[in-house]
């Protein structure tokens, strides 16, 4: 019976890792999901288990894995995993946070650049051999970044790396939402904590950092993009479902906002058709926040590393119930 189960395709160097510490393991080595039936004959008898947020990880599951020990999501997001769960079967989660901040920021500021700019319409417009001639007034005319309002909805570690970008990059002015102040953000950014509502009133440019949970779902809806600004973009590179997406295709096709760069989706890997015809302004992605070579391959290494600090009796570095492991151990 192999200890560790690895549900899709890694970085091999994560492979290695675990070959290196001696860990048997079973490796479905594609970038395709297990589908459930599958995955729980895979994670059978295994005691560590390397997935990715494509792979649901429940209860059910769960009782499927009877050696299971640790579960290791190869992401920051752990949406797909049911922690609780876990925790009352002793099993330790861990995810991936930190190696992909600054990957995830670029991503966000990339979107809100593009979607300000309309980089793809320029891209396509080039490429179909459109461009006669330079005109003052170009069918590209985007809006500046430059100085205006950027407002952050969960100033956690990404939120905080893209208000950095803007307010020292693009000398924007930042707001944030958090569950707590953020002395040090508004030390080094003049970020200014404000209420959900002023922040929706006053932002040029929004970028949702929040984790997906019950609280969060659906927090931008119509009755938010209406007390938006009528030039405001919405950025999500957070998770999907944050965001009513038809209340999202229909604010922008009503005009009630801008705006839109989005890289996640509310019925991922499928995009709401109406929102997937506006291309004036928006711009969307297939979920790349932190797909660079460097941080996914850090990421891999990270989760390996998880389960292999789990499996030899240590609490793995980014345990998410460590209070598990304190009964456990
Ligand atoms: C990706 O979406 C992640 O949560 O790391």
């Amino acid at each position: 019976m192999p200890q560790v189960c690895v549900t899709q395709r890694i970085f091999p160097e994560a492979i290695e890792l675990l070959e290196s510490e001696n860990l048997s393991h079973s490796y479905h080595e594609s970038d395709q999901a297990l589908d459930p039936q599958d995955l729980k004959e895979a994670v059978k008898g295994c005691e560590g288990l390397i997935c990715l947020i494509t792979d649901k990880v429940d209860g059910g599951l769960m009782e499927h894995a009877h050696n299971l020990k640790v579960i290791a999501n190869v992401a920051v997001g752990y949406d797909n995993i049911d922690v609780n769960a876990a925790s009352e079967r002793g099993i330790i989660v861990t995810n991936t946070p930190d190696v992909l901040t600054e990957t995830t920021a670029d991503l966000t500021f990339a979107l809100l650049l593009a979607a300000a700019r309309r980089i793809p319409e320029a891209d396509t417009y080039m490429r179909s051999g459109q461009f006669k001639e330079f005109k003052l007034y170009q069918p590209q005319i985007g809006v500046d970044v430059f100085g205006k309002t950027l407002g952050i909805v969960g100033m956690g570690r990404i939120g905080t790396a893209v208000a950095r970008r803007g307010a020292l990059g693009f000398g924007m002015k930042v707001l944030y939402t958090a569950n707590s102040p953020k002395p040090e953000a508004e030390k080094e950014l003049g970020a200014t904590q404000v209420t959900f509502e002023k922040l929706l009133k006053e932002s040029d440019f929004i970028s949702i950092n929040t984790p997906s949970t019950l609280e969060t779902h659906h927090i931008f809806t119509l009755k938010e993009f209406k007390q938006m600004k009528r030039t405001a973009f919405l950025i999500n590179a957070a998770r999907g479902p944050i965001v009513k997406e038809d209340d999202l295709a229909e604010a922008l096709e009503s005009g009630l906002i801008q705006g839109a760069g989005i890289d996640v989706f509310e019925r991922e890997p499928l995009i709401d058709p109406k929102l997937a015809q506006l291309k004036k302004h928006v711009v969307v992605a297939p979920h790349i926040g932190s797909a660079s070579v460097e941080t996914r391959r850090n990421m891999s290494l990270m989760a390996a590393q998880n389960v292999i600090s789990a499996l030899k009796g240590q609490c793995p570095p980014n345990a998410l119930n460590s209070e598990v492991w304190k009964n456990v151990s």
